[in-house]
């Protein structure tokens, strides 16, 4: 298994281009399944979670060409229509093919993904969003199966509490149901309207993209069309992060309006204290000013709020801070696998209920330490460049599933990180 090791201590000055976004691409991808036309897909990021999309899609008779960052993707009627627990297990995002595949087939089995790391995640509002279009589910062996008699019909859903991938199966399934659906409470995380503007383009009939409400009227078949994928957020406020822990002055290239606007939102609080954030077009540029003492406090929360898939990496940049912050996770119950991590580079951090309490240390001290869930790991990356010293992080594949390049966007900002590869 491949480690990373970075000698830390050094402000980053530079330009990252921004990859495109790993949340988007999975749900695009899924959509493949609905039409037996041509997609072609740019802005593909290439992840170890997007080659595991690829195996899932391959093996439902998806024939898929990978050209640069883009992807081709031709779906034929499979011979199987089942995901198995090997592949949802790593893969969470696999549950996503549940709605196409019944929408165009009538039928699926998906294997439940069951916990892992950051919570429980059930899937329960998709299974009962899908009941109330009218499919009839079995539970048996770890496997959800889903059939329907006819065809899907459209259905009034109102999500018993928001979810970004309820949502998303619950749109993907709708564009070739019978009438209309309307979602309410629906989640609005732009990677979701980066779904339905490809699936507009398909020749779905969907409004209300970006709201609580969304309504989709179900055709009988969808086109093919080309789309390229929004600008990853999550990554960009990663890099955002490592520059406030590290000091330095970083120019974010390729992103657009929207993440631009959202991340100079969400990191206002710290814009007051000391982050400088310039919008340059389409490039944000990031600089961190001097120290002064910070009492941040801030609760994750679903879109347009702080993004869960930020707090491990706010809680590395705060570490050195002078003050004391709190930080309240409210999306998943277990999402602090980090923190004891933390702790053993000299930390001076603790977990209370489902807040994490930051005391600014002047000092962190390179380790060895473990990566336990993608945003984990690029937390420890970030204390690993603020560290005196050498630190070791094991398990990388975690952060192989999110960040493309991560070591060598960081290289080109002059931090000491380098991937051994065993
Ligand atoms: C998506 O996961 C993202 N994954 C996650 O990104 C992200 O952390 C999460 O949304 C929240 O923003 C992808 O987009 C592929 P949810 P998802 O359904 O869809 C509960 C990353 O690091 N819930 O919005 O699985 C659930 O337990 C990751 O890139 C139910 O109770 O998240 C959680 O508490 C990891 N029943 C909350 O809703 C359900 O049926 C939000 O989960 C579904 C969810």
């Amino acid at each position: 298994m491949d480690k990373i090791e970075i000698v830390g201590g050094k402000p980053l000055t530079g330009a990252i281009n921004i990859s495109g976004a790993k949340n988007a691409a999975l749900p695009i991808m899924a959509a493949s399944l609905l039409t037996n036309k041509r997609l072609t897909i740019s802005n593909i990021p290439f992840l170890s979670d997007i080659e595991s999309m690829i195996k899932l899609l391959q093996s439902l008779n998806v024939r898929i060409k990978r050209s640069g960052n883009s992807l081709s993707l031709i779906s034929s009627k499979p011979n199987s229509l089942s995901a198995s627990y090997d592949l949802v297990r790593k893969m969470r995002a696999s549950f996503l093919i549940l709605g196409p595949l019944i929408a165009r087939y009538g039928k699926a089995s998906v294997s439940l993904p069951g916990g892992c790391a950051i919570g429980t995640r059930p899937v329960n509002l998709h299974i009962e969003g899908l009941r109330q279009m009218g499919v009839n589910f079995e539970i048996e062996n770890g496997y959800v199966s889903g059939k329907i008699n006819g065809s899907l019909r459209g259905a009034e859903i109102k999500l018993e509490k928001v979810s970004v991938g309820a949502t998303e199966n619950l749109i993907l399934a709708a564009t070739l149901a019978r009438g209309k659906t309307i979602i309410k409470n629906a989640a609005r995380e732009p990677e979701i309207s980066d779904l339905c503007n490809m699936l507009i383009k398909m020749g779905a009939e969907i409004n209300g993209v970006g709201t609580k409400k969304i309504i989709i009227k179900g055709k009988k078949k969808l086109e093919g069309c080309t789309y390229k994928i929004m600008p990853d957020r999550i990554e960009s406020g990663t890099f955002v992060l490592c520059v406030f822990g590290c000091t330095g002055t970083v120019l974010l290239k390729n992103l657009n309006m929207e993440v631009c606007n959202h991340l100079i939102k969400i990191f206002k609080k710290l814009k007051s204290l000391e982050l400088k954030i310039l919008k340059e077009g389409r490039n944000l540029l990031v600089k961190r000013l001097n120290d002064k003492k910070i009492f941040l406090s801030i609760k994750t929360k679903e879109y347009p709020g702080f993004p869960t898939d930020l707090q491990a990496q706010l809680t590395s940049a705060l570490l050195k801070t002078k003050g004391k912050s709190e930080i309240e996770e409210n999306i998943f119950e277990n999402r602090f696998m980090h923190v004891s991590e933390l702790i053993r580079m000299g930390a001076k951090l603790r977990q209370k209920g489902s807040k994490v309490i930051i005391n600014g240390t002047d000092r962190l001290n390179g380790a060895e330490v473990m990566a336990t869930d993608l945003r984990a790991s690029s937390s420890l990356v970030i204390a690993g460049l603020m560290a005196h010293g050498k630190t070791i992080i094991n398990r990388v594949y975690h952060l192989d599933r999110g960040y493309e390049n991560i070591e060598k966007k960081l290289k080109q900002c002059g931090a000491n990180i380098n991937r051994l590869k065993k």
